[in-house]
């Protein structure tokens, strides 16, 4: 009794030292009521606008012990005030991140308020939510200085830490531990957002979710689950969607046994390795799943289908619906796999033919493990470097071209499609500015380089050194961002820095090119719809083909193509006239491909039924 009343006492009298201050050092150190208890935060200024920053605001309770490989759990309510000036640490991931201590300790988020004056008084201002990306394994809130993007757009900007690796990601693929601790996260993120932004001058009812590459995939992954209803109205996800290849593990449990074999836990049993797991130092824990992390479209730690959280496949929850209508704004950048070819990375090391096969190999066999070699040979063939055997620079264009509209630009726009068929509202970007660089000159805007333009300290970046044609491209985007944010329209309210009008992606699939010095003629209509076509229809067709003697031994498919007839059906069933065209086209191709391949496939085969078979049974028509 006696020590709550000295609490209470002690908690008046840090409320009061705090009115002293405030009116002492002015405005200094904004503080704001949350629903677990008073925050003290700073100010700066950018653009002439005042942004109250409060950083490393706890959402959760620290995810530590027996709460490694839970859900987050609430916070603890704090008396008197709470100093939100530093970035919390970030989240456990290996190898460390360059000056960022990592801790277990990281569900934390930040928020950046700026002080404009409103049209109407009783206005409450739009929120944006950021997801960073870095393959649900690396990266950190703090790397994502939102002051000038709510600065320029006048909107509130908050961003978060959320589990990464091991830690956001262990799955048994039961329910000893279900995975997608990371997204919910995420998901309590967004919920201390829609509980408290009110007393931030934040508008709850209009909440937009953005992220890019795993943060965009992680933002489409919320408007897909069913336990986000209302929580949010509008969705941006750049360059990364829940359907790009390797977003989600297939078998979690898999992964889960060879780290617990790696750390000897002698032991095969879900619920035994988790306790085991949860044992686990985190640093020690850090370091031995990075070594299982996969390379390229190989993702380990990653979402994924639990039945709750994330109830189904994406394309299949896409296309039953089952999605609450909200906005949706996506894109990509022009030539994504650039970033491929900087030192350390694959496509960097393409010297010859041999490391090209090599590395094509390796970005294909995890999505395409059946028929990898045909689809390597198809992708010769598509991206035009089918007869070339010692052009370097061929090769490397190929491979950076192929990876990125593989692993990022198909599933965007295969996600756009599916988006727009349900009528819901749908804006399609493809970003094109590409800075100079060391990449070759035939490299175009690669992975992540339109986040120099909604953040523009990110990586390191000077904003000083930008020219005044990318400072406008900065005005234009932020706008355009924060516009889709107030209203669910890039568009509006009107703004004359805004360089054209950005058209609704519809059947008519229109969309604008985001660069330096647009004008009405960024806007454009069919964007990649035969690359769309061909990663996500035609090889995933082409790698399901098996030659495998049951399938041969049966009579009755001999005269016929199942596959191919799939191919020509989902294109009618489509109903769009450009992509009709390219099935014409491509059947003939494919034709070509298929045959081939089932030659060298089935060569072995062939050859020993020959010795067991009448030779009447055994014709080319039974592998065609
Ligand atoms: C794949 O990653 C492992 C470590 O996770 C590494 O040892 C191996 O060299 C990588 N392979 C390729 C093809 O980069
Ligand atoms: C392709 O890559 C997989 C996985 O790294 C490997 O197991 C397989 O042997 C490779 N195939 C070829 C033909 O190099
Ligand atoms: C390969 O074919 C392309 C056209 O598809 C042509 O431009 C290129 O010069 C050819 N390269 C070689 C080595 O024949």
């Amino acid at each position: 009794m006696f020590h709550r009343r000295s609490s209470v006492c002690l908690r008046t009298f840090v409320l009061f030292l705090l009115a002293i201050s405030q009116s002492v050092f002015g405005q200094d150190s904004p503080t704001r009521v949350t629903e677990s208890g008073t925050i003290m935060g700073s100010t700066t200024t950018v653009e002439r606008v005042v942004i109250e920053r409060y950083l490393g605001v706890p959402y959760a309770m620290p995810p530590l012990g027996n709460l490694r490989f839970l859900k987050p759990q609430a916070v603890r309510a704090w008396e008197g005030v709470k100093y939100a000036n530093d970035y919390g640490d970030s989240c456990m991931q290996f190898p460390l991140p360059e000056n960022v201590p990592t801790s277990e300790d990281c569900l934390y988020l930040n928020v950046f308020v700026p002080r404009v004056t409103l049209e109407e008084e009783d206005e409450k201002m739009a929120v944006m939510v950021y997801i960073h990306g870095g393959r649900f394994n690396s990266d950190t809130a703090a790397s994502y200085n939102g002051e000038w993007l709510a600065a320029v757009g006048g909107v509130i900007v908050v961003t978060m830490n959320y589990r990464l690796s091991v830690f956001g990601f262990l799955s048994t693929g039961d329910r000893t531990a279900p995975g997608n601790y990371g997204l919910m996260d995420q998901q309590a993120a967004i919920q201390w957002v829609k509980d408290n932004i009110d007393n931030f001058g934040g508008d709850a009812n209009r909440i937009t979710l953005f992220g890019e590459s795993a943060g965009g995939a992680s933002v489409s992954m919320q408007m897909l689950s069913p336990q986000n209803t209302g929580l949010f109205q509008r969705a941006i996800c750049q360059s990364g969607v829940a359907m790009s290849p390797g977003m989600i593990n297939p078998d979690p449990l898999e992964a889960t046994r060879a780290l617990c074999e790696y750390l000897n836990c002698r032991t095969q049993d879900p619920v035994d390795m988790v306790t085991v797991l949860r044992r686990v130092s985190a640093n020690e824990l850090a370091q031995a799943a990075a070594r299982f992390t996969g390379n390229f479209t190989e993702r380990i730690w990653t979402p994924v289908i639990d039945g709750d959280f994330l109830p189904d496949d994406p394309v299949r929850l896409l296309e039953r619906g089952s999605v609450p209508d909200r906005q949706l704004l996506l894109g990509f950048n022009e030539d994504e796999g650039a970033y491929l070819m900087n030192e350390g990375l694959p496509g960097y090391y393409i010297r010859d033919k041999a490391t090209y096969n090599y590395y094509m190999n390796a970005s294909l066999f995890h999505i395409f493990p059946t028929n990898t070699e045909a689809v390597v040979e198809a992708v010769a063939l598509e991206y035009g470097s089918w007869n070339e055997t010692s052009n370097v620079d061929a090769l490397q264009q190929t491979f950076t071209t192929m990876y990125g509209d593989f692993a990022y630009i198909a599933s965007t726009m295969q996600m756009a499609n599916l988006y727009r068929q349900l009528n819901m509202a749908t804006f399609v970007y493809q970003f094109t500015h590409a800075r100079r660089s060391t990449l070759p000159a035939w490299a175009g805007a690669a992975h992540a380089d339109e986040l120099y333009y909604l953040f523009p300290t990110v990586r390191g970046n000077n904003p000083d050194l930008m020219t005044d044609d990318e400072m406008q491209l900065v005005e234009s985007m932020m706008t355009y961002w924060s516009n889709f944010a107030k209203t669910g329209n890039p568009n509006l309210p009107y703004n004359p820095v805004l360089p054209t009008n950005w058209p609704r992606y519809t059947s008519s699939q229109r969309f604008i090119d985001l660069t330096i010095r647009m004008s009405d003629n960024s806007a454009g209509q069919y964007i990649r719809p035969r690359r769309t076509f061909f990663w996500t229809k035609m090889m995933p067709a082409l790698d399901s083909q098996s030659c495998s003697p049951e399938t041969t031994d049966d009579q009755d498919n001999t005269n016929t193509n199942p596959w191919l007839e799939e191919t020509v059906l989902l294109g009618l069933r489509r109903n769009d006239l450009i992509q009709l065209g390219v099935v014409g086209g491509i059947a003939i191709l494919l034709i070509l491909v298929f045959f081939i391949t089932c030659i060298t496939c089935c060569k072995v085969l062939s050859l020993n039924r020959l010795m067991r078979y009448d030779d009447s049974k055994i014709g080319l028509s039974s592998y065609a």
